[in-house]
């Protein structure tokens, strides 16, 4: 869509992610759990003994302390639903921490304020992404040169850095979701899993480490064979995996979604309502004031499900308006060019996800963009000699 409308639109959702994620998360009393929570020996499961002395401040352990009581139901698979839906958001986060180091690592993003992903992943982390996503999106449209003039140059990324990015989202973002989800007693310790589950906290700074370790390692090996790896065939290496993974995960869980809805008896009766579509996906409204949480699982639930619904409508809004600016003037005329767009977004994020929907449309764009080249430059015939 055109760079005004995703501004304006990007604009309107950083208010109103807030609104249904912090907002919601007040009225409805999930905030006052929190803070009771924080004094309680026991994590919001009710049942498992555990303390978070960290560290010597208490601001600090309080953090922690919070942010493990949110993520405690998260990952202990108590709840079916619960751990459908963060099975649907993992998946998506596969392509999202792709998304964010290759951002990172675009020639043309160097040096400006969108491309210190780290610093923003952690605000992702912390802040949340349906307040932070928006945020950090409309910087994006509004500052670099790939939004809205994308070409060959300033979408480059170097083959190592997409190799550290394929490195970084499996080492530093895919282990340790794998790590936390471990069962508790019959594979780690309560203890090892609540660490495991502060320490994943910091996935985007694992990640980028795990980016930043490869691309300075990775030249040696390169250099043994005597060339560069071409980097064009690593970035879409890259696309590629994020895409596949956030496609297998949505899929599948549609596919249990689904299941629940159109063939109740094979679960649990309790079970199958909670699980179908409409119950898996819709959050109930946020602006309803009178709506309140009657157990910590639901409103870990609802916030859950708020702060991916918010997320995924400002993607969607980013990478159709990088997408509509690099379509050509020529296709751009065409009176059809966005409806076409719209449709084969929304295919593609009911198979993909909406994170990894956008993933496919940044690297169509990129994939544009690499038959972008100066006349006259000489560009062509240098790449050739190399
Ligand atoms: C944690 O620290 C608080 C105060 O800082 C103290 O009262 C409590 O006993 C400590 N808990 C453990 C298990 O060390
Ligand atoms: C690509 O865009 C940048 C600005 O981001 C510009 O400096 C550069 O000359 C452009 N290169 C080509 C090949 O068009």
């Amino acid at each position: 869509m055109p760079q005004l409308v995703g501004k304006a639109l990007l604009a309107g959702l950083i208010p109103l992610g807030a609104l249904a994620l912090h907002g919601f998360a007040a009225s409805n009393g999930l905030i006052q759990r929190f803070e009771d929570l924080k004094a309680d020996p026991l994590l919001s499961d009710g049942v498992t003994l555990y303390s978070t002395n960290y560290t010597s401040s208490e601001g600090f352990n309080g953090l922690l302390r919070t942010l493990l009581n949110f993520f405690w139901p998260v990952v202990n698979g108590h709840d079916a639903r619960l751990s459908l839906y963060s099975f649907m958001f993992g998946g998506q986060g596969v392509a999202l921490m792709m998304l964010n180091l290759l951002e990172g690592m675009r020639h043309g993003n160097r040096g400006l304020m969108v491309s210190f992903i780290t610093i923003y992943g952690m605000l992702y982390m912390v802040v949340g992404l349906a307040v932070m996503a928006p945020l950090y999106l409309l910087l994006h449209l509004l500052t670099s040169p790939t939004a809205h003039k994308p070409n060959k140059t300033n979408v480059a990324i170097s083959g190592t850095s997409a190799q550290g990015a394929i490195f970084g989202t499996l080492a530093g973002y895919i282990m340790p979701n794998i790590l936390m989800c471990l069962p508790v007693a019959s594979v780690i310790s309560v203890e090892s899993k609540a660490l495991a589950v502060v320490l994943w906290q910091a996935v985007p700074l694992w990640s980028a480490c795990c980016a930043l370790a490869w691309s300075t390692l990775a030249p040696k090996t390169a250099r043994k064979n005597g060339k560069e790896p071409d980097g064009t065939a690593y970035v879409r290496a890259a696309y590629q995996f994020g895409v596949v993974v956030a496609g297998i995960s949505h899929v599948s869980t549609l596919a249990v979604s689904f299941a629940a809805w159109l063939s109740p008896g094979i679960f649990n009766p309790a079970v199958a309502s909670t699980l179908a579509p409409l119950g898996l996906l819709l959050p109930p409204n946020p602006l309803d004031r009178a709506t309140t949480i009657t157990s910590f699982l639901q409103g870990a639930t609802w916030f859950l499900q708020w702060d991916y619904t918010m997320m995924s409508a400002a993607y969607m809004v980013w990478s159709l308006t990088l997408r509509y600016a690099s379509t050509s003037a020529r296709r751009r005329a065409d009176s059809l060019a966005l409806p076409k767009l719209l449709v084969s977004v929304f295919l593609r994020a009911t198979l993909l996800g909406p994170i990894g929907a956008t993933l496919s449309l940044v690297w169509e764009r990129d994939e544009e963009a690499w038959k972008t080249s100066e006349p006259g430059t000489g560009q062509q015939k240098t790449r050739k000699s190399r």
